[in-house]
């Protein structure tokens, strides 16, 4: 998944440096290689290599590229290993038409071929390259720059977006097919680009188009046309309200450590959305269901297992949950228009999540409420309705304090539909949902600063571990397959996220002296996961405990490192809580070994590829 920015401006001649100041705040969405195509007098200078955008700008000075107008790409490689030939953008068959793509050409390989029997020069193996040879082949048949972006999306299959200019003229085109993309309108300047954060430093005066549309910019206006007829489309710009300075370290020395501190108030700004006046209509699609499914991936889905067990015992509803990737084949044949599919995504953009929405509503399965992050995204615009988390953007590319905001829409929500259901009594629904407001936002701090330098200490011993397991039961569950993620994420160890119980079936095997087994606990199921602690200790494997302090668990760690320990609470918010220190431990252990986990290798923050 990668980043696209393209920008005309009327009379400034920097136009490296104002490509790389935009494109830099797309850095979660690709690493892999960065290029930049800037137009100077009718002659494109292309510069592109392998690596991070600081990087090449320091290898090849991006910043300093000279000219009026031109198109940066970040790269996520899919088509075509991470090489400096595979980067973009790219050139058309002369050095004449350039552009980028984000996204996915499926028709790939049978396209390339045909550009190669006619003759076209194709010269890497990425599939963004044969965006710029389609529109080079029409305008071969036109002479005209319109048209042959238009038709371009004949030959093109996929979903994807890209942006393309030609040397000798001004404008640069821009199109929307699957993959996100936002335009805006600055005073002497306009922009195109993959998403908000890389647009806000040139403007707040933004345009979201749709899929289907294409886009022309000149100096002073971004024009908006339907792909399929050519027909000028009404599109009038709007204020964003969203505060560029989220895509700043705000003096932390990573955004994913900034982002665990942004929890507190990240509680109490959902909190203020759900008690809002649009809850209504949110419950109403709950209430109203024959059937409830929540689809995600990544940190999302590890939020709507927990999700999946507040509704069980706080509404009495079964929620099916599942993976984006695996839902059709997994679930495809269950639906009929009583369901309704939840659709988890921060991004918003996630391709595996918007196959289900496409799916849903080309069969008419019922309808789908979005919960996510990013306003103006696609499942923003699609879904029949969404909540939104409320988090400010998350830069870091583990994702910390929209998991969070998402288990708390989940709390929230059970409690009400339980309330409205009758599973629950009212005070027990309003009572719980006072914590939420009034404890959460408190307790959520208190657990920050108290399991901040127990993870760090614990972390130091962690340093060399590279295969574990992290074990939940009950409410934890997610939690602790949360937990493992983050874990392999950013410190590259292997950790698999496990049922507790399911622990002797099998994967017990693997312990010997200290092999490390971390259990995530709550004072409601510690009973329980006692017994499977003792299996673990019984073959002197190392057994760290998340959860409550409770003197029962005292003597089930061997030193004191090995318990973080959250603050008290009530059983129902305690699970909020633990998923905290474990954010915190593989923060920590990534930091000791070196590694960035705002970038961590091979990974990006919204995956629009299949
Ligand atoms: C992955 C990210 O690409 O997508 C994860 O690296 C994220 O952090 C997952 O959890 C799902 O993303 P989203 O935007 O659909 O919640």
């Amino acid at each position: 998944m990668c980043g696209i920015t393209g920008i005309v401006t009327r009379n400034s001649d920097n136009i490296g440096e104002l490509l790389v100041k935009c494109s830099k705040k797309l850095t979660y969405r690709g690493y892999d290689s960065v290029g930049v195509a800037a137009v100077r007098n009718g002659i494109v200078d292309l510069r592109k290599d392998v690596g991070t955008i600081e990087e090449v700008n320091r290898l090849l000075g991006l910043s300093t590229m000279r000219g009026d107008r031109g198109i940066a790409q970040l790269r996520w490689a899919t088509y075509g290993a991470p090489t400096k030939v595979n980067a973009q953008p790219h050139f058309g068959c002369e050095e004449v038409f350039y552009g980028a793509h984000n996204g996915n050409i499926h028709n790939y390989v049978e396209y390339k071929r045909e550009l190669i029997e006619t003759g076209h020069i194709v010269r890497s193996e990425n599939d963004g390259e044969l965006c710029v040879h389609a529109v080079d082949k029409y305008y071969e048949e036109t002479g005209d720059m319109f048209e042959s972006v238009r038709r371009s999306t004949h030959d093109l299959k996929g979903a994807y977006a890209y942006a393309v200019g030609r040397a000798d003229e001004q404008e640069i085109y821009a199109v929307k097919m699957g993959s996100s993309l936002v335009a805006g309108i600055a005073g002497d300047a306009t922009i195109v680009s993959s998403d908000l954060p890389s647009v806000l430093p040139l403007t707040n005066n933004v345009i979201y188009p749709a899929d289907g549309e294409m886009l022309v910019l000149t100096p002073d206006d971004v024009k908006v046309f339907s792909i399929e007829d050519g027909e000028r489309l009404d599109r009038h710009p709007q204020i964003s309200t969203v505060d560029a300075g989220a895509a700043e370290k705000g003096g932390y020395p990573h955004f994913m450590l900034k982002e665990i501190n942004e929890q507190p108030k990240v509680v109490q700004d959902v909190m203020g959305i759900l008690e809002g006046p649009r809850n209504e209509e949110w419950l109403q699609l709950l209430e109203e269901a024959s059937r409830h499914y929540i689809i995600a991936c990544g940190s999302s889905y590890n939020a709507s297992i927990v999700g999946t067990y507040y509704f069980n015992r706080l509404a009495g509803v079964p929620m099916i949950h599942a993976i984006g990737g695996q839902f059709q084949p997994m679930y495809g044949k269950t639906m009929d228009e009583g369901s309704l599919s939840v659709l988890v995504s921060q991004s918003g953009e996630t391709k595996d999540i918007l196959n289900v929405l496409n799916l849903v509503k080309t069969e008419n399965y019922g309808k789908t409420l979005g919960i996510l992050n990013v306003i103006g995204s696609t499942l923003m615009f699609q879904a029949d309705s969404y909540i939104p988390m409320a988090c400010g953007y998350e830069v870091s590319v583990p994702a910390t304090k929209t998991y969070f905001s998402q288990s708390v829409i989940f709390a929230y929500l059970a409690a009400k539909l339980g309330e409205r259901n009758g599973h629950i009594d009212s005070s027990e629904a309003k009572s719980f949902i006072k914590q939420l407001q009034n404890d959460l936002p408190r307790l959520t701090q208190v657990t920050i600063d108290r399991t901040g330098i127990l993870a760090k200490n614990l972390a130091r011993t962690m340093m060399n571990v590279k295969d574990l397991y992290c074990l939940g039961y009950g409410f934890t569950d997610g939690v602790a397959k949360e937990g493992a993620l983050k874990i392999k994420e950013i410190c590259y160890n292997h950790c698999e996220g496990m049922y507790s119980s399911e622990f002797k079936h099998g994967p017990l095997s693997i312990v010997t002296r200290d092999y490390p087994v971390i259990f995530v606990t709550t004072t409601e199921d510690s009973w329980m996961v006692i017994n499977h602690i003792n299996e673990v200790r019984a073959r002197h494997g190392r057994t760290i405990v998340v959860g409550e302090y409770e003197e029962t668990l005292q003597p089930y760690v061997a030193n004191k490192l090995d318990y973080l320990v959250v603050p008290k609470s009530d059983a129902l918010i305690n699970p909020l809580l633990d998923v905290i220190p474990l954010q915190l431990l593989s923060y920590y252990i990534s930091v000791d070994l070196g590694i960035n986990p705002d970038l961590p290798r091979n990974l990006s923050k919204t995956l629009t590829v299949d």
